[in-house]
């Protein structure tokens, strides 16, 4: 690419992720508080004007997107905005389109977002337990999301699980995750929580290092680190018994800034950095300014001119406090 856009630290964006919305149709309790005050829907940017902003990116670059929320599938015509998005992967402008999911609506979609060209999506579950399911995200049921899982798969789409590891909920059940996944040609990729929001509850009590996890992990299965790169975060290992994937996303203990290629769009054109921190810049604004994109193309770059180094977030056992206010659902992790 001839002009790519890069940072301070000499890192180039190429990924956009995008948070349609900050709505769900759940409320994992480590993600939400069971009473969530949304965002007023005239607050929203169009479908159309997220298009436009992410035509803008993919013109500057980005060669990789992600659509997450919030529940991307939950976001009211949906499907017209992916549907726009694949003539970018047509024209060769961009590598990939995909969605971070809870998969409770997959079964609907998986069919047309096959045939709009997502090719791989990334599945949001924590248990195999249905009880389990319930209650860690309130208000889902795991039969649906199993059963989006399968559309995906018949679809043509390759799946990969998202599990965030949590102390006295999971952590004991990951192995057999694990065997499941790979028996059924699915990666899983776990996750260190992160401290994001306010929730209910204590979020220090639950938080499991993965160097723990992996400790744990090799007494019954063989990892064998390797260079599998999907320009996520995930580091990942090859896991002989199973003959699958694994990944871990350690922002608590084993940072991966340095290698950092994204920024984040909010649905109200809110553009950030860095998960981990507070900095912003507003997009809706000189979006609305003018039919032209001159003006979003220099907002963009005055805010990539500032992206920070690395995150802040640190686990706080004293105070208990999130490092960082806004919660997930906002950036879309
Ligand atoms: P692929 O590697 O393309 O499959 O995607 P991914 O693993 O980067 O994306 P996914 O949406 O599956 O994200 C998995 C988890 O990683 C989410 O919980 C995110 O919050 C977290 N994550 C993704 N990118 C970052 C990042 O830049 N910083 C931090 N701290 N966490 C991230
Ligand atoms: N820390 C880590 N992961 C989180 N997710 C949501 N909240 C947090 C958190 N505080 C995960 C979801 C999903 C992904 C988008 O982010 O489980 O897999
Ligand atoms: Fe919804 Fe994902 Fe948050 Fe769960 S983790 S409440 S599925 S946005």
């Amino acid at each position: 690419f001839a002009n790519p856009m890069t940072d301070p630290f000499g890192r180039t964006i190429s990924y956009l992720r995008v948070s349609v919305t900050d709505r769900c149709d759940f409320r994992c309790v480590y993600c939400m508080a069971e009473d969530m005050a949304f965002l007023p829907k005239k607050d929203l940017l169009t479908l159309e004007e997220l298009d436009r902003l992410c035509t803008v990116f993919i013109e500057k670059g980005v060669r990789k997107l992600r659509l997450t929320g919030g529940e991307p599938l939950v976001r009211k015509n949906i499907m017209h905005l992916v549907r726009e998005l694949s003539r970018h992967l047509k024209s060769g402008a961009l590598e990939e389109l995909t969605l971070t999911t809870n998969g409770s609506q997959l079964a609907r979609f998986a069919d047309e977002l096959a045939d709009c060209g997502v090719r791989r999506i990334n599945v949001s579950l924590d248990t195999l337990n249905a009880d389990k399911f319930h209650a860690i995200t309130r208000w889902g049921h795991l039969g649906k999301v199993m059963a989006g899982i399968d559309a995906a798969q018949a679809a043509g789409i390759k799946v990969k699980l998202n599990a965030v590891a949590l102390k006295g909920f999971n952590d004991q059940e990951i192995p057999e995750m694990l065997r499941w996944a790979h028996g059924r040609n699915i990666d899983l990729t776990l996750i260190e929580t992160m401290p994001m929001g306010e929730i209910d509850g204590d979020r220090t009590d639950q938080y499991m290092p993965l160097s723990l996890m992996r400790a744990e992990l090799e007494r019954s299965f063989t990892l064998k680190d390797i260079p599998y790169k999907t320009g996520g975060p995930a580091r990942y290992v090859d896991v002989a018994e199973t003959g699958g994937r694994l990944g871990f996303i350690t922002p608590m203990t084993h940072n991966f800034c340095e290698s950092c290629n994204r920024v984040r769009l909010t649905c109200t054109g809110t553009l950030y950095m860095c998960l981990g921190q507070e900095d912003a810049a507003d997009l809706r604004m000189p979006l609305r300014a003018s039919e032209g994109n001159e003006l979003v193309s220099n907002a963009i770059d005055e805010a990539i001119g500032r992206k920070p180094k690395g995150h802040d977030f640190v686990i706080d056992r004293r105070t208990n406090r999130p490092s960082v206010s806004r919660h997930m659902s906002v950036t879309g992790g």
